[in-house]
């Protein structure tokens, strides 16, 4: 669904993708975990043609991902994104925000579009919160309405954006199993997270990446629990430090 191969992606003089390759097959479940600036959410930016690339490919569902061709609407409302600040418009209801793309976007009739958004925010735990502004809403709730928004446009991909980094820790849970839900539903998804909870439980594949290039990769059980490459140790170690 979901291929990259040897993506190079600069800026200025800075190379911040060098030479990632990464495939997503339909119905899998991608994490990708790594340091700080080493190019997640570029690599993300780059799938749904949010940014361009100087070298290497990316295809969507078959479809080459360029910015230069009109083909880039398709690709875009193939893949949606979901990033870590949920993005809403603050003036338009939970209802509004996810009908958006479908009513101005895709063309969709309003009806069909509002009992659509009505079942995707049910799916997301949030019935009877349709009218509710964003300003109303806890960010879990928040990050809900944005999957549910994601999901509006009938992608065959989401990508997630550290989904659930800008949130309290009390509400991680409920936007995780949002996400569980949709994986087990057999949602193509790429996951840049820092919850190795998550990554160890719904991956089908995990992928270390370090200064724009993947490090290591394999299956959660393997990756995680016994890494082979230094740099994955160590980034490991940070991240799951013992708890007190
Ligand atoms: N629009 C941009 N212009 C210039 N540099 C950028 C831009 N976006 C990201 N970068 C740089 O690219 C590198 C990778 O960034 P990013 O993809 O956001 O990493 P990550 O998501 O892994 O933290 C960082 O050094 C960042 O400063
Ligand atoms: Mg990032």
């Amino acid at each position: 669904m979901i291929e990259v191969e040897n993506l190079v992606k600069s800026f200025g003089a800075h190379r911040v993708l060098d030479g990632i390759s990464l495939t997503v097959r339909q119905g899998q479940v991608v994490c990708v975990i790594g340091p700080s600036g080493s190019g997640k959410s570029t690599l993300l930016r780059c799938v749904n043609g949010l940014e361009g690339y100087e070298g290497g490919e990316v295809r969507v569902d078959g479809l080459r991902v360029d910015r230069t061709r009109p083909e880039i609407r398709a690709v875009r409302r193939r893949v949606s994104m979901v990033f870590q600040r949920f993005n809403l418009f603050p003036h338009r209801t939970a209802l509004e925000n996810v009908t958006e793309g479908p009513i101005f976007a895709a063309g969709e009739a309003r009806e069909e579009a509002e009992a659509h958004a009505r079942a995707l925010l049910a799916r997301v735990g949030l019935a009877g919160r349709e009218g509710a502004y964003p300003s109303q809403l806890s960010g879990g709730q928040q990050q809900r309405v944005a999957i549910a928004r994601a999901l509006a446009m009938r992608p065959r991909a989401v990508l997630f954006d550290e989904p659930t980094s800008a949130l309290d820790p009390e509400l991680v849970g409920e936007v995780l199993s949002v996400m569980r839900d949709l994986a087990r539903e057999g949602m193509t998804m790429a996951v840049v997270t820092h919850e190795m909870g998550f990554a160890r439980e719904v991956a089908d594949h995990v992928v270390f990446m370090d200064k724009g290039r993947v490090v290591e990769e394999g299956p959660p059980a393997e990756l995680l629990t016994a890494p082979r490459e230094p740099r994955t140790q160590d980034f490991l170690r940070r991240v799951l430090r013992p708890l007190d």
